[in-house]
């Protein structure tokens, strides 16, 4: 039987689109040797989670297969039946979860539009209107997003401002990390840097190189007790979790996570530097993760799509969003870069 085809060129839809990293596949092969005790009971669920902990300084880590579960399960801990998240608008958790976290946790999202992603303590205090009302779904915590979808990157002194008036506030702050890396990559700081004003937070494997596996961190010891229930409930619970372990253990193996992170990085850097000046194309938010977010000419975004994979991220805008992955080459970039730029001649000549 042929095998399936890979997409002809290097795709700059999604970090989603690359292929696992070699060394997580490998470890894959490792773990894959005899039987152990089945979920989470077992040798490289143990040492990987420790080393997270570790790496954190967190009260708990556990494993679970994608993003969206990370952050569902990750505010559930948080809220009760009557209690609201406030979260950006253009929040994964408010966009691209299908209602996730409405239908799972049955919990309200409180929106705010922001310019670039990030929310501010003014953002979120502009939200609290209607506390002690019974009326009202009662705001409990703040979902942020690190790097955020618009690849955009909170500092830490700005998420220790947050953190510290989400807690004055009675607030409970929830950190979506799916491209942590990308955010640790392009900050220069510690992954614990990063983890210090939330109370928990996903750390994203899959943009990363893995197959497929997230980390849930739970910073805050008094949300800790009520994950594994929460987690089985949510239908999370990785029978065979040592290969969940298995594929972080590959990624923490000489900071493999931080390198992959800043190569991508440097790959959204290339070309962001090699479009600019071209006519027709203009960066949207600024380059602080692996994304490029650019608004073209509309002329050129149908040609350019016909050959090339990229989303149109804001139709109304013409905005078009462009990822790197850890596997991204330099000729892969500099080859759609050229590509742009031959479109972009074409349309003025
Ligand atoms: C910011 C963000 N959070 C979470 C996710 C996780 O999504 P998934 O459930 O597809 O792993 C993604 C994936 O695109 C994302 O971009």
């Amino acid at each position: 039987m042929t095998p399936p085809q890979a997409l002809p060129r290097k795709s700059f839809g999604s970090d989603n689109h690359a292929r696992a990293h070699p060394a997580v596949l490998s470890a894959l092969g490792s773990a894959s040797r005899g039987d152990v005790t089945a979920y989470g009971d077992d040798p490289w669920t143990e040492r990987v989670a420790a080393q997270l902990r570790q790496e954190f300084g967190a009260s708990g880590v556990f494993f679970v297969f994608n993003g969206t579960a990370a952050n569902v399960l990750g505010v559930s801990l948080m809220l009760r039946p009557y209690e609201a998240v406030i979260c950006a608008e253009s929040a994964h958790l408010n966009v691209d979860e299908c209602g996730a976290a409405e239908r799972i946790i049955g919990c309200k999202l409180l929106t705010v539009p922001t310019d670039d992603g990030k929310l501010t303590p003014e953002l979120v205090a502009a939200r609290l209107a209607g506390r002690g009302d019974e009326h009202r779904a009662q705001p409990r915590a703040v979902a942020i997003t690190q790097a955020t979808e618009v690849g955009t990157c909170y500092t830490v002194a700005e998420l220790r401002r947050l953190g510290d008036f989400c807690h004055d506030s009675d607030l409970l702050v929830f950190l979506d990390g799916a491209r942590l890396a990308n955010a640790a990559a392009f900050l220069g700081c510690s992954l614990s840097d990063l983890a210090g004003s939330v109370d928990v937070l996903s750390f994203g494997g899959t943009k990363n190189g893995a197959v497929g596996a997230e980390a849930l961190v739970v910073m805050n010891p008094a949300l800790t007790a009520s994950v594994p229930f929460q987690r089985k409930q949510q239908m999370q619970l990785a029978s065979k979790m040592r290969y969940l372990a298995a594929q972080f253990g590959a990624l923490l193996e000489d900071q493999l996570w931080l390198q992959n992170a800043r190569h991508a990085n440097a790959m959204a850097q290339r070309l962001a530097a090699g479009v600019s000046g071209i006519p027709g194309v203009g960066l949207r938010y600024p380059v602080e993760s692996n994304g490029v977010f650019a608004t073209l000419d509309p002329a050129l975004i149908e040609p350019l799509a016909s050959e090339w994979n990229f989303y149109v991220w804001d139709a109304s805008e013409n905005v078009v969003r462009w990822m790197a992955a850890f596997d991204t080459s330099e000729e892969d970039v500099d080859a759609f870069v050229a590509a742009i730029r031959a479109a972009a001649l074409k349309l003025i000549s």
